[in-house]
């Protein structure tokens, strides 16, 4: 009897999780997000979160997103996509989103990377609904790899961002985006490569400048010479 009835509780406890999803839910741009705690519509399956935190350009821009989703997240092997890209310095752009099934998600922790500068690098630049992205380089920090991205969001799928940087992106995450056109939570990835970090090699910029000073020596060599020449033909 008592086996029953504890049997009955839980089974009631359990359906009342599954009718109820739960998410926090708010929206904000360039401002902090006044957080509620909503009861989903039914259909909805998980709750998306995301934010993006860029000082791209130089100013500072931010966007956050938490909301019911009808994504049944647990068919996606990733559930959580978090990165950041050096593009210049003093200029980079954090993405972190994540869906979460049973409605709890947590804060993501932007994993800190050391800020130890190696002598590797990647061509960086960004652009955000234009073609032209004016590559220069970047050095990279320890643990990052070469990343070039172009993303647009499911609503607003005509203005796209292109980034090409040194990131913290894991093998994970890029393997997940890679396909063209991947959707993850509100965002579509229509590109996602990532590369390991070109070494700067001492050896080639060596060689360079030892061609351009035997050269110089070369071209002033043949003046002196062509100089004398007409000399010996004036006199
Ligand atoms: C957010 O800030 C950026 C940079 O200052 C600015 O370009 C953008 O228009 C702002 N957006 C809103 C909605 O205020
Ligand atoms: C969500 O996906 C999982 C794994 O593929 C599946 O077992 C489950 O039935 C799906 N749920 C719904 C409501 O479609
Ligand atoms: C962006 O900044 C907000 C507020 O400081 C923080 O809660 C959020 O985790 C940041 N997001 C990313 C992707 O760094
Ligand atoms: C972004 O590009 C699209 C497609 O070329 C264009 O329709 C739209 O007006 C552009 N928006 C801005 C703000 O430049
Ligand atoms: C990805 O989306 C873009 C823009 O909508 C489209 O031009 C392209 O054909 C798509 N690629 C694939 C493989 O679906
Ligand atoms: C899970 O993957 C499907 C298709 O592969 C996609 O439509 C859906 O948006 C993804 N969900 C999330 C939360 O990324
Ligand atoms: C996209 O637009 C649809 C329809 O207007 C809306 O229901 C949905 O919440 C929007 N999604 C996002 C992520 O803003
Ligand atoms: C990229 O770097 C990783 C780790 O440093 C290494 O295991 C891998 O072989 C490299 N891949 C290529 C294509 O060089």
């Amino acid at each position: 009897m008592k086996g029953i009835l504890i049997a009955g509780v839980f089974a009631a406890f359990a359906i009342t999780v599954i009718d109820s999803l739960e998410c926090r839910q708010c929206q904000s741009l360039n401002n902090s997000c006044s957080i509620q705690v909503v009861t989903c519509e039914e259909g909805s399956l998980s709750c998306v979160e995301s934010s993006v935190n860029s000082t791209l350009g130089g100013s500072l821009y931010s966007y956050q997103n938490k909301f019911c989703s009808k994504s049944n997240c647990t068919k996606n092997e990733t559930t959580q996509v978090a990165f950041t890209v050096h593009v210049f310095d003093d200029q980079s752009y954090h993405f972190a989103s994540q869906c979460c099934q049973d409605g709890q998600c947590n804060d993501i922790n932007p994993g800190s990377i050391s800020q130890t500068v190696t002598n590797t690098q990647c061509s960086a630049c960004y652009s955000y609904n234009t073609t032209t992205c004016q590559e220069k380089t970047r050095q990279c920090f320890e643990g990052e790899q070469c990343v070039h991205i172009i993303a647009v969001q499911v609503n607003d799928t005509e203005h796209m961002l292109e980034l090409k940087g040194c990131s913290d992106i894991s093998q994970s995450v890029c393997e997940t985006l890679a396909p063209e056109n991947t959707t993850f939570g509100e965002f579509i990835f229509q590109k996602v490569q990532c590369t390991n970090a070109t070494k700067i090699s001492s050896t080639t910029t060596l060689a360079a400048t030892t061609t351009t000073s035997t050269a110089i020596k070369a071209s002033f060599a043949s003046s002196v010479f062509g100089s004398l020449l007409l000399l010996k033909l004036l006199f």
